[in-house]
C-alpha cells in the first residue's frame, strides 16, 4: 500500500503561489465593465482551491526540463476551465450546491444568470490564453496542439461528457466499468490534459513519453476522483469546503456507493502504485509527479 504523504513538497507549495499570481493577472479587472461579470469570474477562480491542475502542468513541464514562465499560460488555462466547471456543477440545475471552497457558491453570490455567463466567459478565456504567444512556427504548432488537447479534455469526450454521464447515472446502479468511465471523463480528462499540456509546453514530441505520462495521468485522475467520493462520505463540510454527504443525498453513483469504502481505499492504493510505476523510468525528474500522485490519493480536502 503506497499512500503515505498528505502534504506537498515545498517547491510545489511555492508553485501554488505562482499559479495564484498568474491567475490574478490573467483575469479581467473588477472595475472594468461589465463589473458584475468580471467580479463573478474573479470570485470563481481566486481565493481558494488547491490548484492541483496547475501543479500537474508545472510538474510535467519540470520533469521534461522546462522552466516556469512558459508553463504559466497552460497552468492558468486548466485552472480556469476547472473553475468554470465548478461554477456550472454547483448550479441548481446540476448539483445545486451552496458551498464551494469554504464560501457561498458563485450563483448564490451573483445569481444564476451571472454564474452561467461567468462560466462561459472563463471557458473562452482559457482558450484565449493558450492561443496567445509569438508568431514563430514552432511556437504556433505547439499552441495548436495545446488548444486541441484542452478542447478534447473539456468537451463531450471529456469533462462535459462526464458531467452528462454523472447526471444520467442519478438513481441508477452503475457497473464498476461504467463508473470508471464516468470518472475518467468527468475529472480524469482535465487532469490528463494538464499533464500533457506541461509536456507539450516543454516541447515534448516523444510518443513513448506521452504514453507514459498518459498512463500516469489516467491512474492519478481516477485516484483523485475516488478520493473526492470518499471525502464526500467521510469529510466534514468545514474541512472539505463543500457540502459533505451530497452524493448520497442526491443518489449519485460513486466509488463508495458501488464497491464500498474499504474496496474504494484499496483501489486508491492500487491506482497510486500504477501511477508511480508509469513514471518510474523518469527517476528523480519525476519526483514532483510522484508527490502529486500520493497527495491526490491522501488529501484531506
Ligand atoms: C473538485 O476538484 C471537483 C472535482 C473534480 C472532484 P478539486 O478538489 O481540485 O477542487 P479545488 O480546486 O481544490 O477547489
Ligand atoms: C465535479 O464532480 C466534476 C466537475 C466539476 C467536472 P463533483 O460534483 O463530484 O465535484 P464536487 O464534489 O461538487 O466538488
Ligand atoms: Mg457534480
Ligand atoms: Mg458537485
Ligand atoms: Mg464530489
Amino acid at each position: 500500500m503506497t499512500p503515505a504523504s498528505t502534504d506537498l513538497p515545498a517547491p510545489l507549495k511555492a508553485l501554488v503561489g505562482r499559479a495564484d499570481d498568474a491567475l490574478a493577472r490573467a483575469l479581467p479587472a473588477e472595475d472594468l465593465p461589465p463589473t458584475d461579470l468580471h467580479r463573478a469570474m474573479r470570485y470563481a477562480v481566486l481565493g481558494g482551491g488547491k490548484r492541483l491542475r496547475p501543479l500537474f502542468v508545472y510538474a510535467a513541464g519540470q520533469a521534461l526540463g522546462c522552466d516556469g514562465a512558459i508553463l504559466d499560460a497552460p497552468a492558468c488555462a486548466v485552472e480556469i476551465i476547472h473553475a468554470y466547471s465548478l461554477v456550472h456543477d454547483d448550479l441548481p440545475a446540476m448539483d445545486d450546491d451552496a458551498l464551494r471552497r469554504g464560501r457561498p457558491t458563485c450563483h448564490i453570490v451573483f445569481g444564476e444568470a451571472m454564474a452561467i455567463l461567468a462560466g462561459d466567459a472563463l471557458q473562452a478565456l482559457a482558450f484565449e490564453l493558450l492561443a496567445t504567444g509569438s508568431d514563430g512556427d514552432d511556437d504556433a504548432r505547439r499552441r495548436i496542439a495545446m488548444l486541441r488537447t484542452l478542447g478534447l479534455a473539456c468537451g463531450a469526450e471529456g469533462m462535459a461528457g462526464g458531467q452528462a454521464f454523472d447526471l444520467a447515472g442519478v438513481g441508477h446502479t452503475l457497473t464498476l466499468d461504467e463508473l470508471e468511465r464516468m470518472h475518467a471523463y468527468k475529472t480524469g480528462a482535465l487532469i490528463r490534459a494538464s499533464i500533457r499540456l506541461g509536456a507539450l509546453a516543454a516541447g515534448c514530441d516523444d510518443e513513448a513519453m506521452f504514453a507514459r505520462l498518459d498512463r500516469y495521468g489516467h491512474a492519478v485522475g481516477l485516484a483523485f476522483q475516488v478520493r473526492d467520493d470518499i471525502l464526500d462520505v467521510e469529510g466534514e463540510s468545514a474541512v472539505i469546503g463543500k457540502t459533505a454527504g451530497k452524493d448520497a443525498a442526491a443518489d449519485k453513483p460513486t466509488f463508495p456507493s458501488i464497491i464500498g469504502l474499504e474496496a474504494s481505499r484499496e483501489r486508491l492504493a492500487a491506482l497510486v502504485d500504477d501511477a508511480l510505476e508509469a513514471i518510474a523510468p523518469l527517476g528523480e525528474r519525476g519526483a514532483w509527479l510522484a508527490a502529486l500522485a500520493r497527495y491526490s490519493a491522501t488529501r484531506g480536502h
